[in-house]
């Protein structure tokens, strides 16, 4: 990236509004976009597809290599391909949804999508806005700004659901079990955790619209391009 490009990272549970926020600030700020929980889902689709057993980390550890994930990065349309196939219905399955944490918890895996991660923010000419869960503490340790998105779990469970709704049956209570089980095995495991950086601007989203999240954010960055 240029000199001038400004780099922010956020991170946090899911259904913190963190993809919408994320989205729609790089698009106001004519920033690119990476929404790098869409990488890891769709190295998990092509375990998957394959039949790599997503319970063995050796397995999945020596495929890690194989599938060729490439990410369009416009805000407005973004874009994942596996092999040159278009993967962003099926990551959005719950089958995916619930085996990511296993297959991103592979140290192998992280290296190789982390290594990629960089390459793509190097590359984004006038900025880029990375989302994820270790964007500022591992993969942009240098960001111009790091967010915490947070939320209470029953909010972050009502948003998943609203977003489900419609593409598969489910019910909150379900909905709410299947997130707190991905969050604790997301911040619990032993490689780059989901985790806050000590720089990092921690937001509460429970009580505030997407509208005002959004302001938020791009509020930040404004007064850190603006001190540079
Ligand atoms: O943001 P998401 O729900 O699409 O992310 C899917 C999973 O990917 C999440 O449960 C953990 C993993 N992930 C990760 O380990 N590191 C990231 N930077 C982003 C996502």
């Amino acid at each position: 990236a240029a000199p001038s490009a400004v780099i922010v990272a956020i991170d946090g549970p899911s259904g913190t509004g963190k993809s919408s926020t994320s989205k729609a600030v790089a698009a106001k700020l004519g920033l690119r976009y990476l929404d790098t929980g869409a990488q890891y889902r769709a190295i998990t689709w092509w375990m998957i597809t394959n039949g790599i057993d997503t319970d063995d980390p050796h397995a999945i550890a020596v495929a890690a290599g194989k599938p060729g994930i490439v990410s369009g990065t416009d805000p407005a349309a973004p874009t994942i391909t596996v092999d040159g196939l278009d993967a962003s219905g099926p990551i959005r399955t719950q089958e995916v949804t619930s085996k990511v944490s296993a297959v991103s918890a592979v140290p192998e895996v992280r290296t190789l999508i982390t290594e990629l991660q960089r390459s793509i923010a190097a590359s984004a000419e006038g900025g880029i806005v990375v989302e994820g869960r270790d964007i500022g503490t591992t993969v942009l340790p240098d960001a111009d700004l790091k967010i915490f998105l947070t939320a209470s779990p029953e909010a972050r469970a009502a948003r998943r659901s609203g977003e489900l709704r419609g593409k598969e049956a489910t019910d909150l209570a379900a909905t709410k079990e299947a997130l707190i089980k991905r969050d604790a095995a997301d911040s619990g495991r032993k490689t780059s955790p989901l985790a806050k950086a000590g720089d990092a601007v921690e937001v509460d989203t429970t009580e505030l619209t997407l509208d005002q999240v959004i302001e938020c954010v791009v509020t930040l960055v404004e007064e850190k391009r603006a001190a540079r």
